[in-house]
């Protein structure tokens, strides 16, 4: 089993490592928009999380002179941003970049790069090393950041580089930022984990805790919304969590009071929430201020309060469902959604009933469910009694036959009901139709045009399904 890495406190970055990247990135430049037009195309897996450092990966790029594309055939340089929370996630970003030798053989001056929690331990980057000798550098998630001195390297010495994690967290301002989306951004607030639940690689990848300022995080939703961004959906592995180290004067409950304050139409998503840190003022805070999402992502990984212990989840099946019940009597039409993990070592039919009626009880609006996958330097890895995949796999349509039924009697209760909704754009599976979610997360797909993209509109909603609700504008939304 891999220690746990001693707590090294984060720090922010000085003012000279961000002129030193700032240098870099000028000095790639200059290499850069010497010749024809470059284009760099930069591929995501993984969470949230993952997007936002994805965006972060492109705005670096971007201000080094790089134009953005989707298609990798048509790069000059790729930088897969990678996730490791499951193995499935790893074997496919592993698989689609050997695809790209191909590329590179074609184009030998292709620069290919690998981010991100799959390269955040020395290991992984050593097996990348050895066995894909056409990816030119790793970087993990703490050095980020770093990017433009990594890729001056590459480019300048015309060697390859490897930069996993150290384990010293650095918090960074100033990246520069591109958005996919003007009216929908994702806002990092913190980074790390110190929670340790024994499944989960995410505290040996991403590193310890740390938080952004409140007035950093202020500064960058003022500028959002003052460019007309409607929706902002604050980031982070543990949200309720934010601010430990600011000694108790700005903590989550606070830091989304503040941005309420923020005028303009907006409104505010956060995400993610351990149950064992919720706190009722969180709730309190929520049901004060309209601006913030009806919506409640609350995993909860299992309903016996024998695998929450074994998960090192900190709260039980009965502290956890008083909190839902709380959230409930101060805001009857909040959205809960969850994460169920199911087969993890240990789990008998009994612990996996638990688990159905904790969700019948809960009463879901959303669920997502994952098959446990073994990560090797968890403790759980190394628990006895891994469930065999034919017992997981059997269990697991199970659940989501419960939570289906009761996503469905979820959405009914909005037919004939009128709601406020931000309009996407075209809906990815049905492309006739425009698509948006509500205040509770829920998609609504609708017929709309191009330059209803953007706005909020008021939508009656005609009929309920189990993972969407059909619906047409009454107005707009103001
Ligand atoms: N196996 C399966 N699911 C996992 N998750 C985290 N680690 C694992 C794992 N080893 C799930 C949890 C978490 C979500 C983001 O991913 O449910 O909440
Ligand atoms: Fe993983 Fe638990 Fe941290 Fe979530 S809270 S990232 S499940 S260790």
């Amino acid at each position: 089993m891999v220690e746990k890495r001693k707590d090294v406190p984060a720090r922010y970055a000085t003012a000279q490592e961000i002129q030193s990247q700032m240098e870099y990135t000028s000095k790639i430049r200059a290499i850069v928009t010497a010749g024809e037009v470059k284009k760099a195309c930069v591929v995501t897996y993984g969470c949230q999380q993952n997007e936002a450092d994805s965006e972060r990966i492109a705005g670096m790029l971007r201000a080094m002179g790089y134009e953005k594309t989707d298609k990798e055939e048509n790069a000059d340089i790729i930088v897969v941003n990678t996730c490791a929370v499951r193995d499935h996630a790893e074997q496919r970003a592993l698989s689609i970049t050997g695809g790209y030798k191909h590329l590179k053989a074609k184009k030998p001056s292709l620069i290919i790069g690998i981010s991100g929690c799959m390269v955040s331990k020395k290991e992984s980057g050593d097996r990348i090393k050895r066995s894909y000798p056409y990816i030119d550098f790793t970087f993990g998630t703490e050095k980020l950041w770093q990017m433009p001195e990594i890729l001056y390297g590459v480019i300048s010495g015309q060697k390859r580089i490897f930069c996993p994690n150290e384990g010293k967290p650095i918090t960074m301002e100033g990246i520069p930022v591109l958005r996919e989306n003007p009216y929908k951004a994702w806002v990092s607030i913190m980074y790390g984990c110190n929670n340790f639940c024994t499944y989960c690689i995410v505290p040996y990848v991403r590193g310890r805790e740390r938080s952004r300022r409140p007035e950093d995080i202020l500064n960058e939703i003022r500028g959002l919304v003052a460019d007309g961004c409607r929706e902002i959906t604050l980031l982070g592995q543990n949200v309720n969590s934010y601010g430990k180290e600011f000694g108790g004067e700005c903590d989550f409950a606070d830091l989304l009071a503040k941005i309420c304050e923020i005028e303009g139409d907006y409104i505010v998503r956060f995400m993610t929430s351990h149950p064992k840190d919720a706190s009722r003022k969180l709730i309190d805070t929520m049901a004060a201020n309209p601006k913030i999402a009806r919506q409640f992502h609350l995993p909860v990984q299992s309903g016996s309060d024998r695998i929450l212990k074994a998960m090192n989840r900190n709260y039980t099946r009965e502290s956890y469902l008083s909190l839902i019940r709380y959230m409930r009597e101060k805001m009857p039409d909040i959205a809960i959604s969850t994460d169920i993990i199911v087969g993890f070592p240990g789990e008998t039919e009994e612990d996996f009933e638990e688990t159905l009626s904790i969700v019948r009880e809960a009463r879901y609006d959303m669920m997502y469910s994952f098959i446990y996958s073994k990560r090797s330097g968890t403790p759980a890895a190394e628990m006895a009694d891994q469930i065999p995949p034919a017992v997981t796999g059997a269990r697991f349509p199970r659940l989501l036959e419960v939570q289906n039924e009761i996503s469905l009697e979820r959405n009914l209760v909005w037919e004939n009901q009128t709601l406020r909704v931000l309009v996407d754009g075209r809906s990815k599976n049905n492309p006739e139709k425009f698509s948006g979610r509500t205040d509770g997360n829920k998609i609504v797909l609708f017929d709309a045009d191009d330059s209803d993209i953007g706005k909020f509109v008021n939508i009656r909603i005609t009929k309920a399904q189990t993972f969407a609700l059909i619906g047409e504008i009454v107005n707009d939304g103001r």
